[in-house]
């Protein structure tokens, strides 16, 4: 039994705690609006986020973030462009001991930097894992089973977290790869926008696999340029949760892809999901770093039009089937520049 305390009561933060707590742990959970605290604590769920699945009593709500002093591990379940700002609240709390986990999925924008970046910069004095994988939260938290990541540039911390959270619902493996973990998270919503605006405008299967597969392709391109194993795409945190976010209808990024898809624009999406589509700002930071670092990312070049000027989505995949041709295994994908 651990001692965690998870930043973020949205969706996955508290899907996260009521899984630990089913298993024993003692569970802090935090947010930074009070309201949202006593909106939990008096319906006894998160009603907007995770209807249906109650918050026992036994897992402690506070908006004070102090709560993470004293703990073993404490997961960051924030969205991606709240990453640094909490873990500059938190840092003065933490234990040099305390291991930070990050389950945000996305880039810094502006940076581009990865979030374990962000937060190796703002707790420099703790250790630093990401999870991540094929995990919608509604399912984390009914005990459906799940597997994950644990990846770190430190293997001890990720196989202690490995050692506190797995459990008989949560099977995580250890992964030494943290750039292309993290790269894969991040732009797997940018190709789930895709396939919605796929959906969205009627195409078909063929059409959703053909930009799941060549998705992969580029992200993995990338990630090699910037470091990564290429075997590391056709795992958990590459290809699974690519494939999980583009079929599924829990993903808010396919959501705002099928509302782009059916005439809607980018802000128009975004606005009806309601929640933070992370795959718009992922596809600004992939579309900057394909470009400084020279590699050809057609899905994410054609998505940065769709979402960033306005490009009519028929229009993006007429330009996908007419570049020029390629081998399937090409290694030629240096920009001209
Ligand atoms: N939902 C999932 O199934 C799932 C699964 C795996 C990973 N993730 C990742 O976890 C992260 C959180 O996802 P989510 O679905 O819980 O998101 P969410 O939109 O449901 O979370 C919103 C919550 O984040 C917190 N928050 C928002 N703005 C904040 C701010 N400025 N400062 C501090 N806290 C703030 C609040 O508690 C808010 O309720 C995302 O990066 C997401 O990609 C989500």
């Amino acid at each position: 039994m651990a001692d965690i305390t998870v930043l973020g009561a949205g969706g996955f933060g508290v899907a996260l705690s009521v899984m630990l707590e089913r298993f024993a742990h003692r569970v802090t959970l935090w947010s930074a609006f009070s309201e949202e605290i006593e909106a939990i604590k008096r319906d006894g769920e998160h009603k907007k986020l995770l209807p249906g699945v109650p918050v026992p009593d036994s897992i402690q709500l506070t908006d004070d973030i102090s709560c993470v002093a004293g703990k073993e591990l404490v997961i960051f379940a924030v969205p991606s462009f709240a990453v640094r700002q909490v873990a500059q609240k938190a840092v003065s709390y933490l234990d040099e001991n305390t291991i930070a986990a990050n389950v945000a999925k996305g880039l810094e924008r502006g940076t581009l930097k990865r979030l374990s970046q962000v937060l190796a910069e703002e707790l420099p004095r703790n250790k630093v894992v990401v999870l991540s994988g094929p995990s919608h939260a509604e399912e984390v938290a009914r005990g459906i089973p799940t597997t994950i990541v644990c990846a770190s540039d430190d293997r001890e911390s990720a196989q202690k977290v490995q050692d506190i959270i797995m459990n008989k619902t949560l099977r995580i493996y250890v992964n030494d790869d943290l750039i292309g973990v993290e790269l894969g998270a991040a732009l797997k919503n940018v190709i789930a926008l895709a396939a919605g605006i796929n959906d969205g405008l009627g195409l078909g299967d063929n059409s959703k696999a053909a930009l799941m597969t060549r998705g992969i392709t580029e992200i993995a391109r990338l990630g090699c340029a910037l470091g990564s194993q290429r075997e590391t795409f056709a795992g958990l945190s590459g290809i699974g949760d690519l494939i999980v976010t583009c079929t599924s209808m829990h993903s808010r990024n396919r959501r705002a892809g099928i509302l782009i898809g059916e005439g809607n624009t980018a802000a128009q999406a975004i606005e009806k999901v309601g929640m933070t589509v992370e795959g718009y700002i992922s596809c600004k930071c992939a579309y900057d770093l394909s470009h400084k670092a020279g590699i050809e990312m057609p899905i994410i070049d054609q998505m940065y039009e769709v979402l960033y000027n306005d490009k009519k989505a028929r229009d993006a995949i007429r330009d996908l089937m007419e570049r020029p041709k390629r081998h399937e295994s090409e290694m030629v994908w240096l920009l001209s520049r």
